[in-house]
């Protein structure tokens, strides 16, 4: 239940004049150059900060970047870039303030100031209540935005809820858990979960607690051969976790005896190295010698899945099923996207990868909600109450 104050019940009356802290997850991939390499975050923290600076307030916008060490923030970790990019959106410049735990500074009516990487503080991390209290005293209303650090009870994101004056979320934090609660409240079936990536352990939380709910569990990349391994099938030198097996065995087992099922390919796509030009050879499961290695799901699992998604009622996609990073292993990871894009099921993806195939192949217009978050949209899948989300409610509307 939602029962957190928001932005955008204030007046600008309200707003005008007033000390306006936004917390925002403003964590976007910069390459080693110090460049942006996805502004999505950016783009979607605007909505919020745009309204408090219309209204006249005096708005103080942080985020973290990356996991810097507290107290020894490097260049590279620096909002400076950060800062750049949302004076372009915003058509002023976005004074970025360093240390501002430590020193004084001022903030005038209107004006937006980007404080610098809130991890850069001592006490960020561990919520402290030392850290969170100064922070709080900073402002007259504390907005969290960062639904994407919704699942961090750091001191941004929790300490300060519990000790500013008024408390509220933000209009994308709303959004997103609007946009999710409706999807999964009332999900019109059959419900399907894609949950793809690298290694089951860091989504078996995740997993598990789908297996109680969705009609189809479709799994993919290393998590698809933890799977395979389950059902008995050789897959070579491929990534997977031997240790996971029973575990993965497990979730199949629950979803057959609920009805349910969790469809693995019969058909891959393999190579003997991990390079983007490597000879990809399309092979039936059956057929995977020792030395090869799974990069994608082979053609007749992509259309057999492309079916399925065709005929469902909502799809929650995390994780691209194949490296389609490499021209030679995104067909599966297109035929599902596009799929996705297709089906009249309502559709909602989250996290960096899923975002960034959505981008490569075209589809953003064509999902239903996308999702700023990684952690936290999972979290929120696997029924978890986010720390941030928490508070805030606590503060009440
Ligand atoms: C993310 O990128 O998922 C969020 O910004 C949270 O970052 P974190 O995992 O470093 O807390």
């Amino acid at each position: 239940m939602m029962q957190f104050k928001k932005l955008t019940d204030f007046s600008p009356v309200q707003l005008s004049g007033q000390s306006v802290f936004i917390r925002a997850d403003l964590n976007v991939p910069i390459d080693d150059a110090g460049n942006i390499t996805d502004d999505t975050r950016i783009r979607a923290a605007l909505v919020g900060i745009r309204f408090a600076a219309e209204a006249g307030a005096r708005v103080m916008v942080t985020s973290h970047l990356g996991r810097p060490t507290e107290g020894e923030l490097k260049p590279i970790e620096s909002l400076a870039r950060v800062a750049e990019s949302l004076g372009k959106y915003l058509g002023q410049s976005v004074r970025l303030v360093k240390n501002w735990i430590s020193e004084e500074f001022s903030v005038a009516d209107g004006e937006i100031v980007l404080l610098e990487n809130c991890r850069g503080n001592v006490g960020e991390k561990s919520n402290g209540a030392a850290l969170s209290k100064t922070m709080a005293a900073l402002c007259d209303i504390y907005v969290n935005d960062a639904f994407g650090t919704s699942h961090r009870a750091e001191a941004t994101t929790e300490g300060m809820a519990h000790h500013a004056k008024i408390a509220c979320a933000g209009p994308l934090m709303a959004a997103e858990l609007d946009a999710l609660t409706t999807a999964l409240a009332n999900a019109k079936r059959p419900l399907v979960a894609i949950v793809a990536g690298s290694k089951v352990s860091t989504k078996l939380t995740i997993l598990d607690a789908l297996a109680e709910k969705v009609d189809l569990l479709i799994v993919g990349g290393g998590i698809a051969n933890t799977f395979l391994l389950a059902q008995g099938s050789a897959i070579g030198k491929s990534l997977a976790e031997p240790d996971l097996v029973d575990e993965a065995r497990s979730i199949i087992t629950k979803m057959q005896a609920r009805g349910a099922a969790v469809p693995l390919p019969s058909d891959v796509v393999c190579a003997k190295r991990f390079s983007p030009d490597a000879i990809a050879t399309i092979k039936a499961i059956g057929d995977v010698a020792e030395d090869d290695l799974i990069f994608d799901i082979g053609p007749d699992s992509a259309a057999a899945l492309a079916k399925t998604l065709r005929g469902a009622g909502t799809i929650v996609w995390n994780g691209p099923v194949g490296v389609f990073e490499f021209a030679a292993f995104s067909d599966g990871t297109r035929v599902v996207a596009e799929a996705i894009a297709a089906s009249s099921a309502y559709s909602i993806a989250g996290g960096g990868d899923t975002v960034a195939a959505i981008n490569a192949f075209g589809i953003a217009d064509r999902i239903d909600y996308i999702s700023t978050a990684g952690g936290a949209f999972l979290e929120f899948l696997e029924g978890k109450e986010l720390a941030a989300v928490a508070v805030l409610n606590e503060r009440g509307g």
